[in-house]
């Protein structure tokens, strides 16, 4: 195949953000003040949606008014749990600009997704365009005030209309846009997870490490149990030596003394069971420049090493046993950082610092804090900062 015939045959099978079609609402809502924005509960005035068929490829994509899906019942998101989705921020800058944070790794993890369940994969790049355009055709919803964002959830199904298990002949890809404000609106409040060794949120060959919809509702009932147990939140676990994995729907963090004076940031690998977190990924990509020296994040100490390695239970145990457990936190798009300072496990709570009086977490985790916000709200200009414009 020559190289024009395949260019030819790319684009007409990627989503191509020039073709987009723009409605504008006739009927704008009214954004409701930002104290009363529910995370995930308000949408702006338009979304995207880009339909596929596996004859006719991806089709025109189309900005329009904010409306109910209408799909026939036989659908197979609706059956065999055809469903993925990422979420994302837009910022307003300093400066008025928007920008969007790091959203190719979104893009490539919405890929990897799509691959896993045999939907169709695309061109990140043609999507974040689009993204770039539906953002700016709702920006006034991008709140302003501090720790206040616009969240964006892509989201792509199948929508063949027939039962069976196979690959989707038909998929839809939509984008929708919530105003969203600080996860922990009266401060910060370290969480208490409770070890499960009931439930596993993923094992070895299993979906862990994609964003797949069927990952999540199975979640539910271990949570409603961490609830009762008197915990906020389930750290999972897995197989015999009760190797940690992940908290709740974050990346986990857990920082250790070592005998030389090093501080030790270590987080599970991913393998197939963790997902890539793009906040787990920046924040590791920071503490190893803060080690290198190459940029410095104030609060950090000064001997900081980042550690991707298996971790279980008994290290946890130990360390609280000999003083060496620093901190532990968990890591997301929603919250940024969420401190713990409670581990229940094997009949018994495990005790974590977390922080100086008031500060509701350690210094590790406040010094990543502030330093992705400043990076996502443009106060620190950096090229993970990508502006909609
Ligand atoms: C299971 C799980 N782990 C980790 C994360 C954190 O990922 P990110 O930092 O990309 O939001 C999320 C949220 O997206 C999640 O659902």
């Amino acid at each position: 195949m020559d190289a024009r015939r395949r260019r030819a045959e790319r684009k007409a099978t990627n989503p191509q953000a020039s073709a987009v079609t723009i409605e504008q609402t006739k009927s704008p809502k009214t954004m409701p003040p930002a104290k009363d924005l529910k995370f995930g509960h308000q949408f702006t005035d338009h979304m995207l949606t880009i339909p596929w068929n596996e004859k006719k490829g991806w089709g025109t994509p189309e900005i329009k008014p904010y409306q109910p899906l209408c799909l026939d019942p036989s659908s197979t998101v609706f059956h065999y749990a055809f469903t993925l989705f990422e979420g994302t921020k837009a910022y307003i800058a300093p400066d008025g600009s928007v920008r969007l944070f790091r959203p190719d790794k979104n893009m490539e993890r919405m890929n990897n997704s799509a691959a896993r369940i045999a939907l169709p994969t695309f061109d990140g790049e043609q999507l974040t365009e689009l993204i770039k355009k539906l953002v700016m055709v709702d920006k006034k919803w991008i709140p302003t005030e501090k720790g206040y964002s616009l969240y964006i959830r892509p989201t792509l199904i199948g929508t063949q209309e027939a039962l069976g298990v196979g690959p989707s002949s038909d998929a839809l890809l939509f984008v929708i846009c919530s105003p969203v404000g600080p996860y922990y609106p009266k401060g910060f409040k370290p969480v208490q997870l409770y070890a499960t060794t009931e439930f596993v949120r993923a094992a070895p060959g299993g979906t862990g490490a994609y964003k797949l919809g069927a990952n999540y509702a199975p979640g539910v009932v271990p949570q409603k149990a961490a609830a009762q147990h008197g915990y906020s939140q389930n750290l999972w676990l897995l197989g015999d030596e009760h190797a940690l994995t992940e908290v709740g729907t974050m990346n986990l963090f857990v920082a250790f003394k070592k005998p030389d004076g090093t501080t030790e940031v270590v987080t599970p690998p991913l393998e197939d069971i963790v997902l890539p977190g793009v906040t787990r990924d920046s924040a590791m990509q920071l503490m190893r420049d803060h080690a290198s020296g190459k940029t410095k994040v104030p609060g950090w100490p000064e001997k900081l090493e980042i550690s991707e390695r298996k971790l279980i239970m008994d290290d946890l145990v130990q360390a609280e046993k000999n003083g060496t457990l620093v901190e532990v936190f968990g890591t997301g798009t929603a919250a940024v950082v969420s401190a713990v300072d409670k581990i229940g496990y094997a009949g018994r709570d495990i005790e974590i610092p977390c922080g100086p009086a008031g500060q509701g977490m350690g210094d590790i985790a406040k010094g990543l804090l502030d330093r992705m916000e400043a990076i996502q709200t443009g106060v620190i200009e950096h090229p993970w900062s990508v502006r909609a414009e």
